[in-house]
C-alpha cells in the first residue's frame, strides 16, 4: 500500500538534498481538509537552509510535481500542502484491507526482535485489587500489539510468591489449620490468617520467631514448609484464573519473586567485585547518588535476607540470558516509580548495555471507583471477579431491554460487558488516575467499548442485508465522494501508523481512541447516507467500505483484548 508520508518526503528530498528521514518526522497532518490532507512545516528547514520558509516553500514547490497519488500541492504562510487524490487513495487502502483482512495492519518492524512484557503480577495469598486489573489488561493489550507487529513477545507474570510473610502464612496453618477450610474462598481466609497471626506475633515474641524459623525452613528447601508454600500458591492461582479464564489472559512464563531465591547471590558476588557494595546500618546498599538518585537501593537487608529489589536484578539477568532481550516492559503502578528507578541503575553494573537500556517501566495511575453502594459493598480491595460479574449481568440487563429474543445473548453480555471494563481501563493515558463507572463505561453510545462492539454490528447487518460482498477489484471507488466517506477512509489508512506509535509510547490509549475515531467516523457516513441504495455501483463501493470499518474494527479491537459479537 502506497505510504504518503514517504512519498512526499522522498519528493522533499530531492528536491533539497536533506535525508528523507528526518523530512519524515515533520509531516503533519492537519485539522481540516482545506490546509491539504497532509503538510510539511517549512519552518522546520529554515536554519539549515538560512532561508524564509516561504522562500523554501515556493523554492521546494517548484522542483516538485504531482502524480497519480498526489493532485495538488499549494504554498500557504511557509506551510506546503499537499491534496491527495481520494480516488486513489480508496483504492488503495479498501484493496489492501480486502487482500489482507485481519492481517491488515501487521508489521514486520519488530522481526528478530524480543519484548518481554512483565504484567499482573499478583501477590500470593493476597487479594488480586483493581490495580492488578489494570497491569493485567495493558500488559495483555501491549503483548498483542507488540505481536502483531513482527516481535517476538514473551509475556511473564512475576508472582508475589516470595518474602517473610510466608513464614508468618505457615505457622497460621499450624496453628489453626481445623478452623480454616481453605478450599472455600480461600484469598479471603488466607487474608484472615494473615491478618490474625501478625496481631499474635506483636503480642508473642516466641510467635515471631517461629515464623521466622519457618521462612528459614522454607528458604531451604523443607518438605513440609515447601507443601505448604505450594498450596498456598495453588490455592491462589486458582482464584487469579477465574479472572484470567473469563478475561482471556495468557502467560508464557509464570516464574515469580520465589524463582530467583537462588540466583541472588551472583548478584551480591558482582556488585561486591565490582566495589560497588557498601554497608550502611549493617546492611548492603548500591549507593545511587551519582545517578542522581537519593535513595540507596538496598541489596541485603540487615538481617541478611534478601529483598524485593535483589530478586528484580537476579530476574534481569537471567532473562537477559534466558530470553536475550531488546525490550523488557514492567507493567506496574506508579507507586513503584522509585524502586524501579532503583533497580534499572543498579542493573548498569550487572548486565550489557544492551539490556539495560531495553528496561522500561510503564507506570500506571490509580484506579478509583465510584463512591456509592457499589464500592462499599465490594470493599475497598475491590474483588474483580464480581466486579467482572455483576458487569456482565448490567449489560445483559441493558441488551434484553433492547432485543427480548437476541440468540446466544449470555454470550454477548459476556462479550458486551468485558468490553466495557477493558475499554475503560484502556481508554486513560497509562499514566493518569482512572475512574470506572458503570453508567459511564455501559453507555452504548459515548466513548465506550460497547460503542464501539455496536458499530461494528452495525457493519455486520448492513453486510448481511446487502446480500453482495463486493469483488473488490471491480469496485469503483470514485463513487465514494463524501467528506464522510473521505474521512473513514483516512482513518482506515492510518490504522497501522497507529499501531506503531502505541508501541513506541507503550500506550493502549492510542490504538482505543482511534477505534473511537473510525467508529464515530464510520456512524456519521452511515446516519447521512443510505449504503444499499439501488444504484448498484454505489452499494458496491459503499458495502465495500462498510466491510472494511467492520474487519480494522474487529482486528483493533482483539488487540486490546476485547471480542466482537456478530449481533447484539
Ligand atoms: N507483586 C507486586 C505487587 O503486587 C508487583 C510486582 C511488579 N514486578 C516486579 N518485577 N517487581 O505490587
Amino acid at each position: 500500500m502506497i505510504n504518503y508520508n514517504k512519498l512526499i518526503s522522498e519528493k522533499i528530498e530531492k528536491a533539497t538534498g536533506i535525508n528523507k528521514d528526518e523530512l519524515s518526522q515533520y509531516i503533519e497532518i492537519p485539522p481540516q481538509r482545506e490546509m491539504g490532507d497532509f503538510a510539511f512545516p517549512c519552518f522546520k528547514l529554515a536554519k539549515q537552509l538560512k532561508k524564509s520558509p516561504a522562500i523554501i516553500a515556493n523554492e521546494i514547490k517548484e522542483k516538485i510535481s504531482t502524480d497519480e497519488y498526489i493532485e495538488r500541492i499549494e504554498e500557504k504562510s511557509g506551510y506546503l500542502n499537499f491534496y491527495i487524490n481520494t480516488n486513489k487513495m480508496a483504492e488503495e487502502v479498501l484493496k489492501e484491507i480486502a487482500v489482507k483482512k485481519d492481517e491488515y495492519g501487521k508489521s514486520t518492524v519488530g522481526n528478530g526482535k524480543n519484548i518481554i512484557v512483565e504484567y499482573s503480577s499478583p501477590n500470593i495469598a493476597k487479594p488480586f485489587h483493581i490495580g492488578h486489573l489494570r497491569t493485567t489488561l495493558i500488559g495483555n493489550a501491549l503483548y498483542k500489539i507488540y505481536n502483531f507487529l513482527g516481535y517476538n513477545t514473551i509475556g511473564i507474570n512475576h508472582l508475589g510468591d516470595y518474602g517473610t510473610q510466608f513464614g508468618k502464612m505457615i505457622e497460621a496453618y499450624k496453628l489453626w489449620e481445623n478452623e480454616y477450610n481453605l478450599e472455600d474462598d480461600p484469598i479471603n481466609k488466607m487474608m484472615d490468617m494473615y491478618v490474625r497471626i501478625n496481631e499474635l506475633c506483636k503480642q508473642d515474641e516466641k510467635v515471631l520467631d517461629a515464623c521466622r524459623e519457618n521462612f528459614k525452613l522454607l528458604e531451604n528447601g523443607d518438605k513440609y514448609c515447601t507443601d505448604l508454600w505450594e498450596r498456598f500458591k495453588e490455592l491462589s492461582l486458582k482464584e487469579f484464573y477465574k479472572i484470567y479464564d473469563l478475561l482471556d489472559i495468557k502467560f508464557d512464563s509464570l516464574s515469580g519473586e520465589a524463582f530467583y531465591s537462588d540466583k541472588m547471590q551472583e548478584i551480591v558476588d558482582i556488585l561486591e567485585k565490582k566495589g560497588k557494595l557498601v554497608e550502611s546500618e549493617g546492611a548492603k546498599i548500591v549507593d545511587l547518588e551519582d545517578e542522581g538518585i537519593n535513595t540507596p537501593c538496598i541489596i541485603k537487608k540487615t538481617d541478611g535476607t534478601s529483598i524485593y529489589a535483589t530478586r528484580d536484578l537476579a530476574a534481569i539477568l537471567y532473562r537477559a540470558r534466558t530470553y536475550d532481550f531488546d525490550k523488557c516492559l514492567y507493567v506496574v503502578a506508579y507507586e513503584q516509580n522509585l524502586h524501579f528507578k532503583q533497580v534499572f541503575a543498579v542493573a548498569k553494573y550487572i548486565v550489557d548495555e544492551k539490556y539495560y537500556n531495553g528496561l522500561t517501566h510503564v507506570s500506571y495511575g490509580m484506579v478509583a471507583l465510584p463512591t456509592g453502594k457499589m464500592s462499599t459493598r465490594l470493599g475497598n480491595v475491590v474483588k474483580i471477579e464480581e466486579l467482572l460479574k455483576e458487569t456482565i449481568n448490567k449489560a445483559n440487563e441493558i441488551i434484553t431491554e433492547k432485543n427480548q429474543e437476541l440468540e446466544g445473548k449470555d454470550d454477548v453480555a459476556k462479550k458486551v460487558g468485558l468490553a466495557a471494563i477493558i475499554f475503560n481501563t484502556l481508554s486513560t493515558t497509562t499514566n493518569k488516575d482512572q475512574i470506572f463507572d458503570w453508567s459511564v463505561a455501559l453507555n452504548f453510545q459515548g466513548e465506550t467499548g460497547p460503542y464501539i462492539q455496536y458499530t461494528y454490528v452495525r457493519t455486520k447487518s448492513v453486510q448481511e442485508k446487502s446480500g453482495i460482498s463486493p469483488l473488490i477489484d471491480e469496485v469503483d471507488f470514485s463513487q465514494l465522494k463524501e467528506e464522510t466517506a473521505i474521512k473513514t477512509i483516512k482513518t482506515l489508512y492510518n490504522f497501522s501508523d497507529t499501531l506503531l506509535n502505541t508501541a513506541e509510547k507503550n500506550e493502549p490509549s492510542i490504538l482505543a481512541r482511534y477505534l473511537i475515531e473510525l467508529s464515530q467516523n464510520y456512524n456519521n457516513f452511515y446516519n447521512e447516507n443510505k449504503l444499499l441504495v439501488d444504484d448498484e455501483k454505489i452499494k458496491n463501493a459503499r458495502i465495500a467500505l462498510n466491510n472494511s470499518v467492520g474487519s480494522v474494527l474487529k482486528t483493533g479491537a482483539n488487540l486490546l483484548g476485547i471480542q466482537m459479537p456478530n449481533k447484539m
